[in-house]
């Protein structure tokens, strides 16, 4: 592998031959490539490529020859321009990157994808991880595509989608009395008793440069939606954060793409946004702190954001001091609101983690945070059909085939509903 992997706290670093997990200090690991002997890497001939999964920049990923890369087709997800109706008008230029249409439903694909990679590249043979329910579905398909075995750590409160999707594909599931940070204990300790490679998210080098070419697309989306054939980044991105590495890898993307001359210095600024019940983010950039520490009874619907600690904590908070951006919280019944607001209005079917955003936008909108003229790109993380059971179907009305008067009831309902 012509990469290395350095302490991203003190540059410190360690052999990428072997298998890694945190730095020497207990900080993440992240690769590092020799960019400058990448001339013939150009957006040119990346367009030109047949594949349009992530593995097309396979060049700042984790293998030497693309074809070794445990793939199910991640990445290359839709770029929409939301329709300016309603609440959506109040904005220049508002974008969704749907990272619900990747294999699992979730962005959660492009990691286990360069994760199970590099694994298998090192002759791990079982991975284990702890999960709040979409890292759990990929890492059991990425697993199944690999031939390797599979062991889970969740919440008992997971939603039930993700723990049947985990048993479905193979994996073996432990449903655990706590948060994803108790499970993340456990799964250390059995990974230390029985020799399974741990792969928690940023413990583990590769889920972020899998996450990383999220920041890599949308440069290229936005580009070419503006009809140019220039790399473009928007004024403002808006992220759901639980562990951040989705935030940390796009950043280290847009690093990488100006080291090659993709790109100038010019930098979005990034939000982060979690839940009210759960914001430790959230609290230590208001607090002006380099270190979250744990956000005690952490609770929220949003499952991906009910993360009370965070190992790359000092990362997400220094990227979003440098990029002039901020960190905003939404409540569960807000966040709800947002994710029906986007299904009616826009049919981008969204995580609630999507809502959380759209609706941290608008707040942002309504501070003035975010101004009339501006580009936002908003990362909607996930599907909607992995969340069914917040769901309720008391707005349908149910017809007796044999009764007489059901025209006149629709007749009512549509009044009603459709205004006709
Ligand atoms: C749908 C969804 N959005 C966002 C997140 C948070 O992602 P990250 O850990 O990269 O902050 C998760 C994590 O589970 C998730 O499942």
């Amino acid at each position: 592998m012509h990469q290395t992997l350095e302490c991203s706290l003190t540059g410190e670093t360690v052999d990428i031959n072997q298998l890694q997990g945190l730095s020497p200090s207990g900080k993440p690991l992240l690769a590092r490539y020799a960019l400058d002997q990448l001339q013939d890497f150009t957006p040119e001939k990346v367009r030109q490529r047949q594949d349009r999964s992530m593995w097309r920049f396979h060049e700042v990923l984790p293998v030497d020859d693309p074809s070794d890369a445990v793939s199910l087709g991640e990445g290359g997800t839709p770029f929409l321009r939301l329709t300016a109706r309603g609440e959506f008008a109040r904005f220049a230029e508002l974008w969704v990157k749907d990272e619900g249409a990747n294999p699992t439903q979730s962005f959660k694909a492009r990691g286990m994808s360069a994760a199970i990679t590099r694994a298998r590249a090192l002759g791990v043979e079982t991975v284990a991880l702890p999960s709040a329910g979409n890292a759990a579905g990929a890492a059991t398909a990425y697993a199944a595509r690999a031939g390797m075995k599979c062991v889970i750590f969740v919440p008992e409160d997971t939603p039930p989608a993700n723990i049947l999707e985990s048993v479905a594909g193979g994996a073996t599931v432990i449903l655990v009395n706590g948060l994803i940070n108790d499970c993340g204990r456990l799964c250390r300790a059995a990974c230390d008793k029985f020799g399974w490679f741990d792969l928690s998210t940023l413990k583990e080098p590769f889920r972020i440069e899998g996450k990383k070419t999220m920041g890599y697309e949308l440069a290229f989306d936005l580009g070419e939606a503006r009809g140019g054939s220039t790399l473009q980044l928007p004024d403002v991105i808006l992220y759901p954060t639980g562990g951040g590495t989705g935030l940390i890898g796009m950043w280290k993307a847009f690093d990488e793409m100006e080291q090659l001359g993709w790109i100038g210095s010019d930098r979005p600024r990034m939000v982060v946004v979690q839940a009210a019940g759960c914001a430790p983010i959230v609290r230590a950039f208001h607090n002006g702190s380099r270190e979250a520490g744990v956000f005690e009874n952490a609770t929220t619907v949003a499952s991906g954001l009910r993360v009370p600690a965070a190992v790359g904590d000092f990362l997400m908070l220094d990227i979003l001091r440098q990029s002039g951006g901020t960190a905003v919280t939404v409540s569960d019944d807000e966040l709800m609101r947002g994710t029906l607001e986007l299904a009616r209005e826009q049919g981008v079917h969204g995580a609630p983690e999507s809502g959380a955003i759209w609706r941290a936008a608008l707040q942002l909108r309504d501070q003035n945070w975010i101004r009339s003229d501006e580009s936002v790109v908003l990362f909607s993380t996930g599907a909607a059909v992995k969340y069914n059971h917040l769901l309720t179907a008391d707005g349908t009305l149910r017809v007796n085939q044999h009764d007489t008067d059901w025209l006149l009831r629709l007749g009512q309902t549509l009044r009603g509903s459709l205004g006709t």
